[in-house]
């Protein structure tokens, strides 16, 4: 953590903020490419000044820092040279008249209310709004498992399962789920889930490619349970019938398929 740029932001900070001990090592992992370049940062959650102070030092003097809080007072920050916007991170609206006056962003990191219905309202209004190549970084998302932020079936990483299966219909429309065409990827650390947005590469078409390299037509073992094929094989070998044998592969195929039904040495990591 000391070593981190971010780090060092947040202590050079001249105003209060209080931040997760981890946090700092995410901060630098996600946008560390993103300093000194010509971006639009906008952080939900003001409060006491601290971390606008913190960003305008970590990305730099080129980078246009907005803050957004529900709280009138956090207007006193624009004399610092930050642009403020008061508003309710769950109210649908407050987004649509933000995104007419700001226009694309960068990076959108959610410090605000930390409520599911906040932090998946300020998910999906933002999404297209954000560059390619940008970030949507919820923040808290620990509050998922707690009490007090919604009902847990709503909870925002419930949210975020159901979009894993979106990007998956990219591939093809396998369960009739509409296909996620913002968000090329999600990655979640503690703590966080980041958006990475690429419009572009969510529109393409999986297709099957080959190299037109040598073939030396390798058996194809998809499917196949290993550990069956493996025993069956040698019970053919003793009994000195050879497995190349048409209905002998067949008799191993349909074992193995039964054994797949039957047994799933996986489970254990489900409970
Ligand atoms: C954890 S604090 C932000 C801390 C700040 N980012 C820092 O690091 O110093 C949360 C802030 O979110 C604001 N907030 C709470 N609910 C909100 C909402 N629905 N919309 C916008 N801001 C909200 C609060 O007023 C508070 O200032």
């Amino acid at each position: 953590m000391e070593h981190s740029q971010s780090y060092k932001s947040f202590m050079k900070s001249s105003y209060n903020s209080i931040k997760h001990s981890t946090y700092f090592d995410s901060y630098d992992h996600f946008f560390k490419d993103f300093r000194n370049k010509e971006i639009t940062f906008v952080e939900i959650g003001v409060l006491a000044g601290g971390s606008l102070f913190m960003w305008r030092d970590y990305f730099g003097p080129k980078a246009r820092i907005i803050g957004i809080d529900f709280n009138p007072n956090a207007k006193k920050w624009e004399k610092h040279g930050f642009e403020i916007f008061i508003g309710s991170q769950s109210d649908e609206n407050f987004w649509n008249e933000f995104k007419t006056k700001v226009g694309n962003i960068d990076i959108l990191l959610d410090d605000g209310g930390h409520t599911y219905e906040q932090q998946i309202i300020t998910t999906e209004c933002l999404l297209d709004a954000i560059n390619d190549g940008g970030l949507l970084v919820i923040e808290d998302t620990h509050s998922s498992y707690m009490k007090n932020y919604g009902k847990r079936k709503y909870s925002f990483v419930e949210y975020t399962k159901k979009k894993v299966d979106a990007i998956n219909m990219r591939f093809k429309d396998i369960s009739g789920l509409e296909p996620e065409r913002r968000v090329w990827s999600i990655e979640f650390v503690e703590s966080m889930v980041a958006f990475k947005i690429n419009k572009k590469a969510s529109y393409m078409k999986s297709e099957l490619i080959s190299n037109d390299g040598e073939n030396d037509h390798a058996e194809d073992y998809v499917y196949r349970n290993a550990d069956i094929s493996a025993k069956m094989k040698s019970f053919f070998n003793k009994m000195n019938i050879s497995t190349d044998n048409r209905l002998v592969k067949r008799i191993i195929r349909k074992c193995e398929k039964i054994s797949t039904k039957r047994k799933f040495s996986a489970k254990k990591y489900f409970d």
